[in-house]
């Protein structure tokens, strides 16, 4: 009579049958969500992928990274960024064509689109205020000041406010991209598009204050991670002012 696999030292046969799953694939099987990578193993595996496979983001993925995403900074908290989530073909097909047709836009299962809206700090900050003030992170003293100094503050910034709003999208996107990484999703940042183009894809063509920052799809990746490679520190990190290369004797 043969011996149950407990009894006779052999592995469990769902094991076998895992690492056969596991031996037909390069790489170890880790369930990136139950066991997500920590913030500096993503920054350093993080690469700009530009194949993906047509693979879906499991359950629940993609509400977990649009959490992430929004848990960026942004100045004065206006969390002036406005995110479109494209996923269906017509709208990705769209997108590509807006983006000098990168395949990458299409071949993703999802592609966000991160625009900005300048003109956020002369909209109506209640709600901004009333989850301060509920958290207790801001008081009520902190809100009558900002109430009084967000809009004049925007105001002065001028032709700035653009780049501001745009500084607070970039900062979200990078959030994304790091997020997605460590729960074991690829992506990559995109400029290559044509912003009135984008606009119009995604129902702003007539939205002059609206900025597109950047694109960046999220899927699983097709290719290597390959590092191109960073310069030397001493080539652009300064030590106090630029002239004096950060590590130099
Ligand atoms: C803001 C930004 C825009 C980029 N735009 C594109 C793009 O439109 N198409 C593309 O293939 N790669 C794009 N890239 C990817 C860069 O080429 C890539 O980040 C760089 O070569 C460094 O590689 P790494 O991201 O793997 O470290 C962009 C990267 C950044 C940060």
């Amino acid at each position: 009579m043969a011996l149950p696999w407990y009894v006779a030292g052999a592995a469990h046969p769902r094991r076998t049958l895992l690492l056969k799953g596991f031996a037909m694939s390069s790489k170890p099987i880790r369930d990136f969500l139950a066991n997500p990578l920590d913030v500096p193993t993503a920054i350093r595996q993080r690469r700009s992928i530009k194949i993906f496979k047509p693979n879906p983001l499991p359950e629940g993925a993609l509400q977990q990274l649009i959490e992430l995403t929004v848990a960026a900074p942004s100045s004065w908290n206006l969390q002036d960024w406005r995110i479109v989530v494209v996923q269906s073909a017509e709208q990705k097909a769209a997108l590509q064509a807006a983006a000098f047709n990168q395949p990458m836009v299409t071949q993703a299962p999802v592609t966000f689109v991160f625009a900005a809206d300048a003109l956020a700090g002369n909209a109506d900050l209640t709600p901004i205020f009333e989850q301060a003030l509920a958290t207790g992170a801001w008081s009520q003293a902190t809100v009558d000041y900002f109430r009084n100094v967000i809009p004049s503050f925007q105001t002065q910034l001028g032709p700035l406010r653009r780049e501001y709003a745009v500084k607070d999208a970039m900062i979200a996107a990078t959030h994304l991209a790091l997020a997605a990484e460590s729960l074991g999703f690829a992506t990559c940042f995109m400029n290559g598009w044509i912003e009135e183009r984008v606009k119009a894809v995604i129902g702003a063509a007539d939205a002059p204050d609206l900025a597109i920052a950047c694109l960046m799809p999220v899927g699983y990746a097709a290719e290597p991670r390959r590092d191109p490679g960073r310069l030397p520190l001493s080539f652009n990190v300064f030590t106090d002012r630029l002239g004096n290369p950060y590590g130099a004797a």
